[in-house]
């Protein structure tokens, strides 16, 4: 065998050994205590659990200790070299923002160019896009807490990875428990699959309600894909009317 080649081969199992060890370390502080076994070979069939109604929300945090727990998760995702490749390439890490006692988060994919560049969450083009959308609904996006499911910008602005989706899990969803949202309103494919563990098409995941931790989930385009297909707008303002109801928000006059 070829001594340098088992050598690099053995690095390699130890830094994935390591990164697996952060992982855990990070879902257990998310209070994540089991793992869902792997079945080699099949696909899993995750069916999203459809809600009617708010169970009740639950958060170990008063909300004034919360903006302290996200600062501390936050401090961890800007070390985090959980996926070496984006860490190298990162300007700086794009955490989330809003308040830390949002009744709404908005969840999006992965941080863009411009996001990368300033650490802001949706800044860009489909940022301000996302401004109106929040607007629409009576909010200001201090008023919500705007996160993504990768907290570096993949190159390209190409979909996140699984793996790259596995290793920011344990900062997203403590985030989301942190917080401890009502309403989880996801933005797009990404966002949906990786929150509702599904696959199915966000064609048919949007306009549905779904249950995650003690928030109510819905699914919506993402403003990216808005850009491209303004004829969407239309149902995007169909979802927001949906969560605006759920929530008790009175809707601004429109001024489109
Ligand atoms: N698209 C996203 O999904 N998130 C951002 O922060 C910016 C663009």
């Amino acid at each position: 065998m070829d001594g340098s080649r088992a050598g690099a081969g053995d690095d390699g199992q130890a830094r994935r050994r390591r990164a697996l060890g952060q992982r855990l370390e990070s879902l257990a502080a998310a209070g994540v205590e089991t793992l869902p076994k792997r079945r080699v070979g099949r696909k899993p069939t995750v069916v999203p659990e459809p809600v009617t109604a708010a169970p009740p929300n639950q958060t170990a945090d008063a909300p004034a200790d919360r903006g302290a727990r996200l600062a501390v998760i936050r401090t961890e995702v800007e070390a985090c070299t959980l996926c070496a490749d984006l860490a190298a390439a990162r300007t700086r890490t794009v955490f989330g923002a809003g308040s830390a006692t949002a009744r709404i988060c908005f969840f999006g994919e992965a941080p863009g160019a411009d996001e990368d560049a300033s650490g802001e969450p949706f800044v860009g083009r489909a940022g301000q896009l996302l401004t109106r959308i929040i607007s629409s609904i009576g909010l200001s996006r201090d008023e919500v807490y705007i996160l993504n499911v990768l907290k570096c910008r993949p190159p390209g602005n190409r979909t996140p990875l699984p793996d790259e989706v596995a290793n920011c899990r344990g900062y997203f969803e403590r985030q989301l428990a942190t917080i401890a949202p009502e309403f989880v309103c996801c933005l797009g494919t990404s966002a949906s699959h990786a929150l509702l563990r599904t696959e199915e098409p966000i064609g048919k995941l949007r306009g549905r309600w779904f249950a995650h931790g003690g928030a109510q989930v819905l699914c919506t385009y993402h403003p990216s894909y808005l850009l491209r297909n303004p004829s969407a707008k239309r149902q995007v303002w169909e979802d927001m009317q949906l969560l605006a109801a759920r929530a008790g928000l009175e809707l601004p006059p429109r001024g489109d």
